[in-house]
């Protein structure tokens, strides 16, 4: 038989082996696209596990010096802090007392390691006694100009703990330009934000609440988190978070949004765009690893990488400390 009888295009050519699969390959994923999730408690004394995502950890201050140091060990760039206070209010007026806890971690950190990059999220659920991103109005639902005024002195005492970035994620309307003006007039013209621009009300974060601790009293966040049913409204989303000042956009969560951050990346080219990896995309990949039906190292790299390739250029991922250990 003529092979000329068959097609000569051949993809398999560049697929024979790992040498020209490596010399081809379009994305990549590397320890310097992760950035590290921590949640530090105050009034703990040592670390307590998250049984809804194993492997990860309440921590107290007093682990946060040996978790930093094995962090910059691992080559890990950035962590994102989240901090759960003692005391909550109605205002979550911890959230910016300067000596809270969050505030405490954030010195500490910059102590054990200056050049690792601190990123802080910037909301009031954690701090909230009803556990909502901010202030209540009469109606119950959460008023958005009262809430702007407490994110102002929010990210002020974060960034005067020594943050480097700060991540908005509370989806309350102006937050970025109210965030910027606060940050100019207090002389922090250089710190970035990275804002969680495009923020579903989504389910996946339920794990997340365990280790937060900041499920809703009452209610939930769809009267200012996202439909999953529109992409869209996604590009609005973006749009005014870009003309606000946003340095860096986020989608949250990740793999049920892939086109949402494709979408992004084709629209705002030359600006970087951060997935996160959520609470319910890790435990998913966990549960089923611990049953044995699918392997934790293959599914989590080819989700990160698919993350990547969908137009992220980092991700915030409870997986980051595996991805050191099993690219490195
Ligand atoms: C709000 C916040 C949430 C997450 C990150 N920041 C919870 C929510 O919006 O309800 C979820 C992250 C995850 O699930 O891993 N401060």
């Amino acid at each position: 038989m003529m092979a000329s009888q068959f097609p000569s295009t051949r993809l398999r050519r560049l697929r024979y082996n790992n040498k020209i699969r490596d010399l081809v390959r379009e994305h990549e994923l590397t320890i310097n696209d992760v950035i590290y999730p921590l949640f530090i408690k105050e009034g703990l004394e040592k670390k307590q596990a998250i049984s809804a995502m194993p492997g990860q950890y309440q921590l107290s201050l007093n682990d946060l010096t040996s978790e930093i140091k094995e962090i910059v060990a691992l080559k890990i760039p950035a962590v994102i802090l989240f901090g759960i206070p003692t005391h909550k209010d109605a205002t979550g007026s911890e959230a910016h007392n300067d000596h809270g806890i969050i505030q405490q971690a954030i010195r500490l950190i910059k102590k054990t390691a200056p050049e690792l990059l601190v990123i802080t999220d910037v909301c009031c659920c954690e701090y909230t006694r009803h556990g909502h991103c901010g202030l209540m109005d009469d109606s119950g639902i959460v008023d958005n100009d009262q809430t702007l005024t407490l994110l102002q002195k929010q990210v002020i005492s974060h960034v005067k703990a020594g943050a480097d970035v700060v991540a908005p994620s509370g989806m309350i309307d102006g937050m970025v330009a109210a965030i910027r003006h606060a940050l100019d007039d207090a002389g922090f013209q250089r710190t970035p934000i990275l804002s969680y621009s495009v923020k579903y009300a989504s389910s996946f974060y339920g794990p997340f609440r365990e280790a937060a601790e900041g499920t809703p009293q009452f209610g939930d966040r769809r009267s200012h988190q996202m439909d999953p049913g529109n992409g869209a409204e996604a590009m609005r989303e973006a749009e005014l978070d870009v003309t606000e000042g946003a340095d860096m956009l986020m989608v949250k969560p990740a793999l049920a949004y892939l086109d949402i951050i494709y979408r992004l990346k084709q629209q705002f080219t030359g600006l970087p765009i951060c997935a996160y990896h959520v609470s319910g995309e890790y435990s998913m990949i966990k549960a089923a690893a611990e049953k044995g039906w699918i392997n934790e190292q293959a599914t989590a790299l080819e989700s990160l990488l698919s993350i990547k390739r969908a137009g992220a250029d980092m991700i915030i991922t409870y997986f980051a400390k595996d991805v050191a250990r099993w690219l490195g």
